[in-house]
């Protein structure tokens, strides 16, 4: 700030709060008792106004925001170049300098725990009670807004503590999709097969694939439907249906790890208008140490939960 906006600005904010200091002065009267009967001496459709004394706790709030705007100006940067007498920032106090401060301190505090177990194996630190509270408590402040506090997931966010994995379920891969984040592509297909080749495709992967019930009243041409299948989805779910970890495909056989619902009119939905399910990419955000510590979390949820049964779960 050159020296003028700086003069301009500090004389004005001064000037400012003497004129404040001497109205509330100036225009002060004494608390006279037995004179509330005095009105201001104007009168409208008879309301009149009583020249009352300010109440002293208004007087004493009003006079108490002065002082502390003058001991604020002092300590604190604000009067144009002043940095503010507050010790301990030699540049002036700001609130990105204090942010600084303290997350160089929590570094300083915690750096060395993490690097620490930054350096283990994944499936070491699974085992670490420490790091799992610590890998806990990350995942509650970044994952659970999407995953659940449980991580179990929701609609459209995939379970973690399940063994079903899109994307692969190797420690490594784990933490990849944490550091780099992932995208399902799954196409939309409305405008190739038509309302008709939707309704037989999604039949089809929900009797003969998934193995759940059709409803008795639908016509649905299983035939038609399979057909349909490999000639439009097992590029990507595979000959099978058992889905391709490498593009993120989900097992079509295993409906209970699938995120958008297994129902024929939620099967026909992600058909005709496809999904895009979005992991956002957290390397650039917590860096390799903490995610470090939130694959070895999410490893530790999996193994507590081995399903001796497949559960078809609708959802
Ligand atoms: C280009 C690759 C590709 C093709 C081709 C493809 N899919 Fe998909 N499909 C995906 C991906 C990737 C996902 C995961 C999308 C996501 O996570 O948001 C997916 C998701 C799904 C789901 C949702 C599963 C869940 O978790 O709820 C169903 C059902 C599905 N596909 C069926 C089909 C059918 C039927 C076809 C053929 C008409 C097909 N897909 C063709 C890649 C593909
Ligand atoms: C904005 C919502 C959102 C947040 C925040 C989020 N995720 Fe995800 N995550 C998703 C979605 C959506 C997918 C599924 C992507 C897909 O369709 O394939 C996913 C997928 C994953 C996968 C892969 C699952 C699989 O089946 O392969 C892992 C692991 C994961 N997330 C961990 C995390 C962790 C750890 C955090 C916290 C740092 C986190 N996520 C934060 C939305 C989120």
């Amino acid at each position: 700030m050159s020296t003028f906006w700086s003069w301009y600005i500090a004389l004005l904010t001064i000037s400012t709060l003497l004129a404040l200091f001497w109205l509330i002065f100036a225009t002060r009267k004494g608390e006279q008792p037995g004179e509330t009967e005095q009105t201001m001496g104007h009168s409208f459709d008879g309301i009149e106004e009583y020249d009352n004394p300010l109440p002293r706790w208004w007087f004493m709030l009003f006079l108490g925001t002065l002082l502390f705007a003058a001991g604020y100006l002092v300590l604190y940067p604000g009067l144009g170049n002043w940095k503010g007498l507050l010790p301990g920032y030699h540049n002036g106090w700001t609130q990105v300098a204090q942010w600084q401060r303290e997350v160089d301190q929590a570094e300083q505090l915690y750096g060395p725990i993490f690097a620490k177990y930054a350096a283990m194996p994944l499936d070491q630190v699974a085992n670490d009670p420490q790091a799992l509270k610590m890998g806990g408590r990350l995942f509650a402040t970044y994952c659970s807004i999407c995953h659940g506090s449980d991580a179990k997931g929701t609609v459209g966010f995939p379970n973690l503590t399940d063994r079903h994995w899109r994307w692969g379920g190797e420690p490594e891969t784990i933490k990849t999709s944490i550091l780099q984040g992932r995208t399902g592509m799954m196409p939309a297909w409305g405008q190739v097969l038509g309302e008709e080749g939707v309704k037989q495709v999604a039949g089809y992967v929900r009797h003969k694939l998934a193995g759940l019930p059709l409803p008795k009243d639908q016509s649905i041409d299983l035939e038609q439907g399979a057909q349909l299948f490999t000639s439009n989805c097992t590029a990507c779910h595979g000959a099978a249906g058992t889905g391709m970890a490498m593009l993120g495909a989900p097992d079509l056989t295993q409906p209970s790890g699938w995120i958008y619902g297994s129902g024929l009119a939620q099967l026909q939905q992600t058909i005709r208008y496809g999904r895009n399910g979005q992991m956002p990419a957290q390397e650039q955000y917590l860096g390799n140490d903490k995610v470090h510590l939130l694959a070895a979390y999410i490893l530790s949820l999996g193994r507590e939960q081995v399903p001796p049964t497949e559960q078809l779960t609708e959802r």
